[in-house]
């Protein structure tokens, strides 16, 4: 087990251009909680830190697509980012923002001391640019071909298919997000950060010192990245917005967002340490701090090559001892995707199951994806919650505390003569702490969590084969050395699923009287106890001492229903549907044609005289359509989206100099113009109706 450390943990700082979804807590927040959590219960000094993200480019993209000003979407989603990290008992010791004054002043800070050390190359270079809106495409304000991977749509900055990470004038047929255009070249200058310069630490300090025990998949991006050769990587962009740089002849530009996030842990560290009275200078330089950055891995390159070598060129800063970055969440078999809709947002998750925050850390931590990417389902949460915190947790604690009510008005009873399976269930319940913690330590906290619900089962088969209830009847004495003991298991329990079940715990703790019910105190006959500390529990026999009086029952879980679970289910299809239209929307044009092509066609305005659903069809209607020419009979494909009487009268568009064709017996002469909604509706062309959308296409 751990000895008394100090620890820096730090969370990925979210980008405040939206909500975070679940993919954001499986990945990060959750493990980073529980390892805080853990470190704390076992009486280490930690600093958990994160905060807000509010430079960079979807910030202004966003902001732009809303018609605000970047600082109104910075300030709305860091409330509700914030808000959300509250709901679900996420521990942050302090959460900033990169708009903060103290961070400001400390990322200029940082990038004067390595210009003043010459630790950057200050270069003018051609730039792509956008000439129509006089703005340099930094990051993702252009799209291209991943010079890597083929992707289509990388951004400048990073592949999001491959995970690389490149400048934007190596990508293939680059261009504009904001236009459209095809950029031109301009020259501007630029600092940049040698990382071949750090190419010989680097190699050092990952790939041969002790990073071994680095997860394989940050061992192997890192690995790929250094074998690759590093190359200088600008750290200053041509942007309005973001921290500006702390030189004289640096007019319009600003910190890359990449150079100042990570500062970001720094200074919301020095904010913290400010606040309680600390000195920050500890939790950042003192070589006896463990530094460990929870990530998901699209950051693995910022957090371990670049970021440690800005610290290595610094020169005062200690370096990340590990890096344990996840691998994505896919959501129903597909890829989370804010552009899609396809995610499950927290706020809205909080409004649909608002006291089940535990189920969704519990769900999220059970199926994390920290080996390979991993799939979140509904009908897996809605097991997880029913068959296990239902079943075998909640039904554990439930039954202890409804049988010590029962028999003995809640008072724990006095243990007599421990039996053979008595005393081994009480080893086995010491050697949990150990297991855990084990398993937590090296960032594997799905096994964790697997090994706190054993000691669930573990408690539930104690009760199961001792037969408590049935005792009861034959041999009283007997009853009170079970009832004592399963009260252990679940005293064991209060304290070991803090990390993971945080509400759940404090519920718990309250029913066992560790702390103050917030009602009836009155009605106990003794004052709550101390829970047990973590490193206790695999040492100390008497957990829950007999005379204490316990509260009331009190369900810790609730069943899920399948229709709580198809709403959702809904809900994503509804996702989907919009996706597919949306698609539709976009259908890509056709080829060229000429402007002879184009005379060939004869289009007339008509009007429908009559018309009659075809017999035995269900999508055609047979129409007597005026054509200004002839009367004639056109077969139509609207049925579904129109009754006869709702098309008579009506005045259309129609293509008179089709070839005949005969539908179901009926000659056909001539087309109508339609063109189909979203929601797969024909309606007649006429593009003031406002269920027609740009890009819809008419046939
Ligand atoms: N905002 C980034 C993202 O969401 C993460 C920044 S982490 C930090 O991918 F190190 F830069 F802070
Ligand atoms: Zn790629």
């Amino acid at each position: 087990m751990n000895t008394t450390k100090r620890y820096t943990i730090t969370a990925a700082l979210p980008y405040t251009n939206g909500p975070i979804h679940i993919g954001h807590l499986a990945g990060v927040y959750v493990p980073a909680d529980i390892y805080a959590r853990y470190l704390r219960l076992t009486g280490n000094d930690v600093a958990f830190i994160c905060g807000s993200d509010e430079h960079g480019v979807p910030i202004t993209i966003k902001a732009k697509k809303e018609g605000v000003s970047p600082q109104d979407i910075v300030d709305k989603y860091h409330a509700i980012i914030k808000q959300s990290f509250e709901d679900f008992g996420i521990t942050f010791d302090n959460y900033s923002r990169t708009s903060a004054k103290i961070h400001h002043e400390t990322a200029s800070e940082f990038f004067t001391t390595l210009y003043n050390k010459n630790e950057f190359v200050e270069e003018t270079k051609e730039q792509l640019y956008d000439a129509e809106v006089n703005q340099f495409l930094a990051d993702r304000f252009v799209i291209g071909i991943c010079p890597k991977c083929g992707y289509e749509e990388s951004y400048g900055d990073q592949c999001e298919n491959c995970g690389t990470s490149h400048n934007a004038i190596d990508l293939i047929n680059p261009k504009s997000a904001i236009t459209g255009n095809k950029p031109t070249l301009k020259q501007t200058k630029h600092w940049y950060l040698p990382l071949n310069k750090h190419e010989e630490f680097l190699n050092k300090w990952i790939l041969k010192d002790h990073k071994k025990d680095w997860k394989p998949n940050v061992y192997g991006q890192c690995k790929s990245w250094i074998d690759d050769g590093l190359r200088p990587r600008a750290v200053t962009r041509d942007l309005d917005w973001g921290i500006p740089v702390p030189l004289p002849d640096a007019e319009g530009k600003v910190l890359y967002v990449w150079f100042d996030a990570p500062i970001g842990y720094i200074s919301s560290t020095k904010e913290w340490a400010e606040r309680v009275g600390k000195d920050w200078r500890p939790y950042w330089k003192d070589k006896d701090t463990k530094l460990v950055h929870f990530i998901g891995k699209d950051n693995i390159v910022f957090h371990c090559i670049i970021f440690p070598a800005m610290l290595k060129a610094e020169g005062s800063y200690i370096l990340p001892d590990n890096v344990p970055a996840n691998e994505f969440l896919n959501l129903e078999n597909n890829k989370l995707s804010t552009s899609k809709n396809w995610a499950v947002w927290l706020p809205q998750y909080l409004k649909d199951f608002p006291d089940k925050q535990d189920v969704l850390r519990y769900a999220l931590t059970a199926n994390a994806p920290e080996t390979k990417d991993n799939d979140f389902t509904w009908k897996d949460f809605q097991a997880r919650n029913n068959n296990e915190l239902v079943a075998i947790f909640g039904n554990f604690i439930n039954r202890v505390v409804v049988l010590t009510n029962k028999y003995y008005n809640g008072i724990v009873p006095a243990p007599s003569n421990f039996s053979k399976i008595d005393e081994e269930t009480r080893a086995a319940v010491k050697a949990y702490p150990a297991v855990i913690s084990s398993s937590i330590e090296r960032y594997r906290f799905r096994e964790a969590l697997g090994e706190l619900m054993n000691l669930a089962r573990l408690g539930n088969k104690y009760l199961a084969d001792s037969e408590p209830w049935k005792v009861i009847k034959e041999d009283e004495s007997r009853v009170q050395t079970i009832m004592y003991i399963a009260l252990q298991i679940a005293s064991a329990l209060a304290t070991l699923s803090e990390p993971f079940l945080p509400i759940t715990s404090n519920k718990l703790k309250k029913i066992l009287r560790f702390t103050k019910n917030d009602k009836n105190e009155t009605e106990f006959h003794a004052e709550p106890v101390e829970a047990s500390l973590w490193n206790d529990i695999g040492v100390k026999d008497n957990l829950l001492p007999a005379g204490h009086q316990i509260g009331r029952a009190e369900l810790l879980f609730n069943k899920i229903e399948d229709k709580e679970i198809q709403a959702q289910l809904d809900k994503l299809q509804a996702s989907k549907a919009a996706n597919e239209a949306a698609d539709k929307t976009a259908e890509p044009q056709k080829e060229e044609i000429s402007f002879n092509d184009f005379t060939k066609l004869d289009m007339r305005v008509g009007t429908i005289l009559e018309a009659e659903k075809m017999p035995k069809t269900k999508k055609l209607l047979v129409l007597k359509v005026d054509t200004g020419i002839d009367v004639r009979t056109i077969v139509s494909g609207i049925a579904e989206s129109f009754k006869p009487d709702e098309v008579i009268g009506k005045r259309v568009t129609v293509l008179v100099n089709l070839a005949p064709r005969a539908l179901r017996g009926v000659e056909s002469e001539g087309m109508i113009l339609m063109t189909e909604t979203p929601e797969g509706k024909l309606v007649f062309v006429n593009p003031d109706d406002k269920n027609i959308t740009n890009g819809l296409k008419i046939s």
